[in-house]
């Protein structure tokens, strides 16, 4: 029995965690949920969007599958999401995009996965205005020797482990000297160490063309914080967005598992929201706890729905139906 802490999170959060853990279950894999709230929703009811029982829970289970949480834009709390990433130093934030069965793209063919690093950067929150007016702000971006080697190392790694052939680093070294520069530099001393992982760097903005006309070229791609972001948005576009995109971030004794998108308040509580992001984020999260043979049976039930049952899938992905019909549709294949 593997004890997880759940949090459902804000809008759509409650009907695709539902889903997930229906499907979970349903497949055979012996989950023990421990519900704990954060984000908007624990705000309102318990005054803390990130209250002291859930930090005590994740403190103790170590794992967490997460809905999207709601952060308010400009004033009010910041971002939960970043919060746990660093309380918890998950600094390795790993987005694979796979193409899918089915799913309308320009593109067929791409597998890639991007490690973006997930505590640094600009990302830190280190912003402050410079005169008392504030018509002029300032932000600090942060690249560290011990940070850059760890998600290098971790994508190196993976790479190793899953028979995966290339890294790609992105930086902008030739602008941000000192802070991408150092990323790139550490980046070449630890290829040295895996001479059969081929490595190759590319400045971000054309990594950004290159991405969409060619991504079938790309395989392990590893970049800094703000960079991850944006490019890892752009890898869910290549493969059907961010409704079909799942993500992990994991730190040396901690990992949490959660969708890329965000609430949708646009379609909370209209049973339209696709599972689809968090329900893969939750195979990686099997495949961590070594149950990758239950996360292969889920993975290729929902590829038979997607090819075999549209009807049954959510509108987003060019269904007629519903988060419980797409759940359904799946359960079904996995109790035959
Ligand atoms: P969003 O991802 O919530 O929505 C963008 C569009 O995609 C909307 O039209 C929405 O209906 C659609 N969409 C998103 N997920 C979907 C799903 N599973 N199935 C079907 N359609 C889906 O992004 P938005 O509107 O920019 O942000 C809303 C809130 O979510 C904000 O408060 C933001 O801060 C938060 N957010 C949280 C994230 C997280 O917890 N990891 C990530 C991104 C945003
Ligand atoms: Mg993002």
């Amino acid at each position: 029995m593997h004890n997880v802490v759940l949090i459902p999170g804000d809008g759509i959060g409650k009907e695709i965690t539902k889903s997930v853990t229906t499907i979970l279950e349903t497949a055979g894999a012996e989950m023990n949920w421990v519900r704990c709230s954060a984000g908007e929703s624990a705000n309102k009811e318990l005054g803390n969007p990130l209250p002291q029982e859930t930090l005590d829970a994740i403190e103790k289970h170590r794992i967490v599958l997460k809905g999207p949480l709601t952060t308010p834009v400009g004033a009010g709390f910041r971002s939960i999401n970043v919060a746990l990433r660093q309380k918890f130093n998950l600094y390795s934030n790993i987005r694979p995009a796979r193409s899918l069965p089915n799913i309308e793209s320009p593109f067929r063919g791409v597998d890639l996965v991007l490690f973006r690093e997930n505590t640094q950067g600009l990302y830190i929150g280190k912003e402050h205005w410079i005169d008392d007016e504030e018509k002029h702000a300032e932000s600090i971006a942060v690249v560290t020797r011990e940070a850059s080697e760890k998600i290098i190392t971790a994508a190196f790694e993976y790479a190793k482990k899953f028979g995966r052939k290339k890294i790609t680093l992105v930086h902008k070294a030739n602008i941000l000297k000192l802070t991408t520069g150092l990323f790139l530099t550490i980046g070449k001393e630890i290829s040295a160490k895996y001479p059969e992982i081929e490595f190759e760097d590319l400045i971000v903005d054309n990594m950004a063309m290159q991405m969409v006309m060619r991504p079938q070229r790309f395989d392990v791609i590893v970049t800094t914080n703000l960079f991850g972001d944006i490019l890892s948005d752009l890898a869910s576009g290549l493969v059907g967005g961010l409704g079909v995109t799942g993500a992990a971030n994991i730190g040396d004794d901690a990992a949490m598992f959660e969708a890329v998108h965000g609430s949708a308040p646009d379609i909370a509580g209209k049973g339209l929201a696709n599972p689809t992001a968090l329900l893969f984020s939750s195979l990686m999260m099997l495949e961590y706890l070594n149950e990758g043979r239950v996360a292969e049976k889920i993975r290729s039930a929902v590829y038979t729905v997607l090819q075999e049952h549209k009807s049954s899938c959510t509108r987003d992905v060019g269904g007629e139906g519903t988060t419980a019909t797409y759940t359904e549709a799946i359960c079904r294949l996995l109790r035959d």
